[in-house]
């Protein structure tokens, strides 16, 4: 029924429902479950209680941390949040491209701004669950004036996120993506040196699926310099032949599977964290993300496709998993990995 109204629509009418109504007694999270078997370490000193997490974009306002806290998800990312409230592109500007299982979405960083969504975040609750705040210039920022909207935004959520992103990677605002350059990234990390010192959290950076080799390379050695946590891989992709905005889910599985195989290989051995995110669908793409090196994951899309069913599925596919390596816990399983 919901796949008939109008994408975005259904999204608005969804998440008000959501945040109203608990799903199925068996999608949700029991709090026996917050124990050590799930639990994955980050090198940042995150600990997510299970290793998926909700991508950025879906509580773009922080209005329903406390309903997906109770699933299944390790960590919720809210945002993209702006410094000041905008509205977004025009309507329509999400829609379905069903026969793929994908997306495609203009929305442009539609957000309340800082002030309320700081607000809604410190009214709720996130049933021990991981909160990561997703970071994003306003529109009517100038290119140059970027690094301070993240500079404001660093120092307004750093006290209440369990992590933070800086997001240059959104195809929706023009010239987002040209602060994933070398010098426009350098330029805003400086920017940050300062209230990083003063409340220290962990930073991550969120990449676009679509960059050559060389700007992972680059977004990499800054990511060094400048201690950050890890890298977000991916966003969602530019295809002009569907339409104007980014595309998520099944489209883009291969390409942002890729990205993330090159920045695990680029980061073996430092202390970088991939999240992982962009086509994940299933437990096979999270465990083919293991298997290249990584340990937690996001989704967005196909949770819009499969609901809390999709994390149930996966937490039963890791039990199994957890009995064939003969393993007790999945941070068990990522040591044998490091020694074998
Ligand atoms: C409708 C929609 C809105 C999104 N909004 C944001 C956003 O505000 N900030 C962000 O960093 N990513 C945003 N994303 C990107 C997702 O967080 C994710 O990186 C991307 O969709 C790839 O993952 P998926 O294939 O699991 O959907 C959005 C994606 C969709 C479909």
């Amino acid at each position: 029924m919901a796949f008939k109204l109008d994408p975005e629509m259904a999204h608005n009418l969804g998440m008000d429902l959501l945040a109203k109504i608990p799903g199925p007694a068996s999608t949700i999270w029991n709090q026996n479950d917050l124990n050590e078997k799930y639990a994955v370490n980050l090198n940042c000193g995150l600990k997510w209680p299970f290793p998926v997490g909700l991508a950025a974009g879906l509580d773009k306002e922080a209005k329903t941390i406390d309903f997906f806290s109770k699933l299944y998800f390790g960590a919720i990312e809210v945002g993209t949040v702006t410094p000041k409230p905008q509205e977004g592109n025009p309507k329509p500007r999400l829609f379905r491209l069903k026969k793929d299982e994908s997306l495609l979405n203009r929305m442009g960083f539609n957000n309340a701004g800082m002030m309320t969504i700081k607000q809604n975040i410190t009214s709720s609750s996130t049933n021990g669950k991981i909160l990561g705040i997703n970071l994003g210039k306003n529109k009517t920022t100038s290119a140059e004036d970027a690094k301070q909207d993240y500079q404001t935004l660093y120092r307004e959520f750093s006290s209440i996120g369990d992590y933070l992103v800086v997001n240059v990677s959104s195809p929706n605002t023009p010239g987002l993506r040209d602060l994933q350059a070398k010098e426009s990234l350098e330029e805003i990390f400086v920017c940050l040196e300062n209230v990083r010192k003063e409340n220290p959290v962990p930073l991550f950076v969120k990449v676009s699926p679509d960059m050559a080799k060389q700007g992972y390379e680059d977004v990499v050695e800054l990511s060094l310099k400048y201690n950050l946590a890890g890298i977000i891989a991916t966003n969602t992709s530019i295809m002009p032949e569907r339409g104007l905005g980014g595309v998520s889910g099944e489209l883009i599985k291969k390409k942002s599977k890729e990205s993330r195989k090159y920045l695990l290989d680029l980061t073996k051995g430092t202390n970088l964290d991939i999240i992982g995110v962009g086509g994940i669908s299933s437990f096979q793409d999270v465990k083919e993300f293991w298997e290249a090196g990584g340990k937690v994951v996001q989704v967005y899309t196909s949770f819009i496709y499969q609901g809390p069913a999709l994390l149930k599925e996966i937490k039963c596919e890791i039990d199994n998993f957890l009995k064939d390596q003969d393993v007790s816990t999945l941070n068990e399983y990522f040591m044998k990995r490091i020694d074998s």
